[in-house]
């Protein structure tokens, strides 16, 4: 449990937010998904209804992931994270790790311009059939008939997955905030489901460490060069740019901020003296996740503040 997470768990007006999770999660047997779960009526009611299963929710949105947790106060099936479901969902799950996974309303993921963001693209149709166990199901709804049918067809095409399920207006005991309004206005809403019928893997890009020592003690002077420097890395899709740095006299905080593919971080890499030397690695109070984007960054930095070779 990390520093965060007790503090969360002593205010108890908040459910738990995963704030640093170790990857990838050690989650219990019973273990479903929600992806985007919006103001998390649903999710805490659904966690109610099912207290022997531990409910994870992935949100991208802060403010979503604030009200939920003030809704999930003293719920303990129920773990928020604040992330993006299309980079994080295989970084955060285990293969087999979840028996469920449901998204309900993506619309931000269904739009034309954004077809690179969707559930069917391959690259996250890929982690969702790796993170199910064989027999789990994936879910989606959504008001889009035309979105229903290409999730239907795409991911029904999947070598791991297979269509369990497509129905129009679902009857269901606990609705969402967005399926009121769709039903209330008269429009169809659309389900989709799967079932995970055989074996699949996909590979991760996070890591959990990473120090680099160089030989010289760095200075201010150093680290403001580095300020506005960018860096790429194609073969990852990977991109980096620093900004400024502060000091507490000894150590040093390098504004950071990456993206991979479109999965943008922000966070410091930490300069701390040692052995008279200096030591690299990602800022502890950063909720930033090692991906390639962030690892190249801080190899970056400290290429350019190494002396050697000089
Ligand atoms: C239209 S709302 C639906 C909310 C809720 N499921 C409901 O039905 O009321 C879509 C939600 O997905 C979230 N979302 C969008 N992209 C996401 C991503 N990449 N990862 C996680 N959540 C995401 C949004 O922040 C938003 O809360």
């Amino acid at each position: 449990m990390d520093i965060l997470d007790a503090t969360v768990r002593a205010k108890p007006q908040y459910g738990v937010i995963l704030t640093r999770p170790g990857l990838p999660l050690k989650t219990p047997e019973r273990s479903q998904l929600e992806i985007g779960f919006g103001n998390g009526e649903y999710t805490v009611q659904y966690a109610e209804a099912h207290p022997d299963v531990m409910l994870y929710g992935v949100e991208i949105s802060g403010a979503c992931v604030l009200k939920c947790a003030r809704r999930a106060a003293g719920l303990g099936n129920l773990r928020i994270i604040n992330t993006d479901a299309r980079y994080m969902l295989r970084e955060l799950f285990r293969d087999e790790s979840l028996e469920r996974i449901f998204m309900q309303f993506p619309c931000p993921w269904s739009k034309n311009a954004d077809a690179h963001r969707r559930v069917t693209a391959k690259d996250f149709a890929d982690g969702l059939a790796a993170v199910l166990k064989v027999g789990g199901t994936f879910e989606m709804l959504t008001d889009d008939e035309l979105y229903s049918q290409e999730v239907r067809n795409v991911l029904g095409s999947h070598e791991a997955l297979t269509l369990s399920g497509y129905e129009v207006s679902p009857k269901r005991e606990i609705t969402t905030k967005y399926e009121r309004k769709w039903l209330d206005e008269g429009k169809n809403i659309y389900r989709v489901s799967f079932t995970k019928t055989r074996a699949f893997s996909a590979e991760r890009r996070t890591e959990q460490e990473m120090h680099i020592k160089i030989d010289n003690p760095v200075n201010g002077q150093e680290l403001d060069s580095l300020r506005n420097i960018e860096g790429r890395d194609e073969r990852h899709n990977a991109f980096w740019k620093f900004g400024r740095a502060f000091s507490d006299g000894d150590s040093y905080l390098l504004e950071t901020l990456t993206s991979d593919d479109e999965f943008m971080q922000e966070f410091y890499i930490m300069i701390l003296p040692r052995d008279g030397g200096s030591l690299l690695r990602l800022d502890k109070t950063a909720s930033a996740f090692l991906t390639p984007a962030v690892r190249s960054a801080i190899s970056d930095a400290a290429e350019r503040l190494s002396h050697e070779g000089r």
